[in-house]
């Protein structure tokens, strides 16, 4: 056996060694965010760098970024090594920046909710909350804010 085969890993190890399911590997392969070879037995072997890229991910998706967020940025790495410690800078202070805009949204919603508690009237003309696209529409906010937490489904 080469010393690349070697260092290669099973399913089952990249499970172990990153404390996710073999499902989540298998669904995060399928979106196109790790990849593996098959080796002569039609089995997965992956990287090492894989363990990485689920580091990553699960940092992501623990702070809300959604796959097609982490997908764009994985696109903009190199292909066969790890992300180093500058492509992880580079990818946090991205989403830092996308964490920023979702918390402004998420006070404005809030700040909108309150002026609804005590009102009660879901008026579609008056309730900025019923009508996002009056004024959440053109700041950016309302469904679009929650939408990549809600349409992506999670191992
Ligand atoms: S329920 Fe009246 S403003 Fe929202």
């Amino acid at each position: 056996m080469s010393v690349s085969l070697q260092r290669e890993l099973s399913v089952g190890e990249v499970a172990q060694r990153s404390g996710l399911a073999v499902s989540a590997i298998h669904f995060y392969e399928a979106k196109g965010l790790i990849a593996s070879r098959r080796n002569a037995g039609n089995q997965r072997r992956f990287s090492r760098e894989v363990l990485r890229r689920l580091a990553i991910i699960k940092v992501a998706q623990r702070t809300g970024i959604s796959l097609d967020e982490i997908h764009e940025a994985f696109a903009t790495l190199p292909e066969h090594r790890a992300p180093n410690a500058d492509d992880w800078r580079r990818l946090s202070a991205g989403w830092r920046e996308t964490l920023d805009e979702r918390i402004r949204c998420l006070t404005q919603l809030r700040d909108q909710l309150d002026h609804c508690i005590g009102c009660g009237c879901l008026s579609l003309a008056e309730c900025p909350l019923r009508n996002p696209g009056d004024e959440l529409g053109d700041q950016g906010c309302g469904a679009r804010l929650l939408e990549p937490a809600t349409s992506q489904g999670t191992p």
